[in-house]
């Protein structure tokens, strides 16, 4: 296995549901202990990207393009190995915990089932690693925790015990989707700081979605900006605060109050919005192109756009 090669790689995915295209092109790659930050507004097909690297779109909805994953081509695999892949190498985060746990199991038995499904472990054992690792996920009274049902645990807690389960199955790669969304502003920073913890000890890489550019700031290497099913920039961090290149990036770092029309299905998607358009824009939508890891989908930056 080429261990240059990045974790994961996404070119050219669409993903269209009922018609509508939700995904329109994306290409991302996160490398080895890399995390990217996945940014844009509601419905631009942040959750739609995740949800094709591990199969689990709504029924219905037709996903082309190329995932790769650890070296395998996850669009090509039937669904029994892409259950494996979602098991270990991929944990999946959800917005809401409490949709994403069983209410009618203790979380005990939910960690202990996770921790057995995915090793060796005896039930004696699965239930020690299951305290631990709940009390690593800044849950000390792991004992109480493990004998209580999901209602009975507030909003964190049910956030750190998503992030042990995902934990327990060792995965190269975490997507955590909105994790921290419906929690308050104090809970919020504890469980960012844990999940940035629990992937810088373990090598774990993170593709961290959120429509909060400064959430993504506090935990990503590079960030990915997404609009209308697109990545529209993609830069480190630093980079990307220092310089955005495309307007709906700047809208994002120093929102104008304004109120943004909607996409356009022709030419630049942003443009109805774009104080900057051109002639072109309306024409003829950009592609990505830049350099030295900056990259952005605006005729402003490209050549042909200065020639219109
Ligand atoms: N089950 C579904 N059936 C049909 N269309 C859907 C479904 N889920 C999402 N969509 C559409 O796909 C597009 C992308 O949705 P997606 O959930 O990926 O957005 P998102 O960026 O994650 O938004 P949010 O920040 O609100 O979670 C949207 O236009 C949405 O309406
Ligand atoms: S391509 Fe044109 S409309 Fe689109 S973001 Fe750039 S300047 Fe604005
Ligand atoms: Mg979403």
């Amino acid at each position: 296995m080429d261990h240059d090669a990045p974790l994961l790689l996404v070119e050219d995915l669409k993903v269209t549901l009922g018609g509508k295209m939700a995904v329109d092109g994306a290409s991302l790659s996160i490398a080895r202990g890399e995390v990217l930050g996945l940014v844009g507004e509601s419905g631009c097909g942040k959750t739609m990207t995740a949800l094709s690297l591990i199969g689990l779109v709504p029924p219905g909805a037709r996903v082309s393009g190329r995932i790769v994953f650890d070296g395998i081509d996850v669009l090509d695999l039937p669904e029994k190995e892409i259950r494996r892949i979602r098991g270990r190498g991929i944990a999946y985060i959800f917005q809401d915990p409490a949709s994403a746990l069983n209410p009618f199991l203790t979380i005990g038995s939910q960690m202990m089932d996770a921790i057995m499904a995915h090793g060796d472990a005896g039930r004696e054992e699965a239930s020690m690693k299951a305290m631990e690792m709940l009390r690593s996920a800044g849950l000390p009274d792991a004992l109480s925790i493990c004998s209580a049902y999901p209602h009975q645990l507030s909003g964190g807690m049910k956030q750190r015990v998503m992030i042990a389960l995902a934990l327990s199955c060792n995965p190269k790669l975490i997507i955590a989707d909105e994790p921290t969304t419906a929690l308050d502003a104090t809970v919020q920073a504890s469980i960012l700081a844990l999940l940035g913890k629990a992937v810088r000890e373990n090598g774990i890489s993170m593709l961290l979605i959120t429509h909060d550019l400064s959430i993504a700031a506090s935990l990503s290497t590079s960030i990915c900006v997404m609009h209308s099913g697109r990545i529209i920039e993609h830069a480190c961090t630093e980079e990307l605060f220092r310089n955005p290149l495309h307007p709906y990036t700047k809208e994002l770092l120093h929102p104008s109050g304004r109120r943004l029309a909607p996409p356009s299905r022709s030419g630049c998607p942003f443009h109805p919005a774009c104080p900057k358009r051109m002639d072109i824009c309306t024409r003829k939508a950009p592609t990505m192109a830049g350099d030295g890891g900056h990259a952005s989908s605006c005729w402003l930056n490209q050549r042909e756009g200065s020639d219109a």
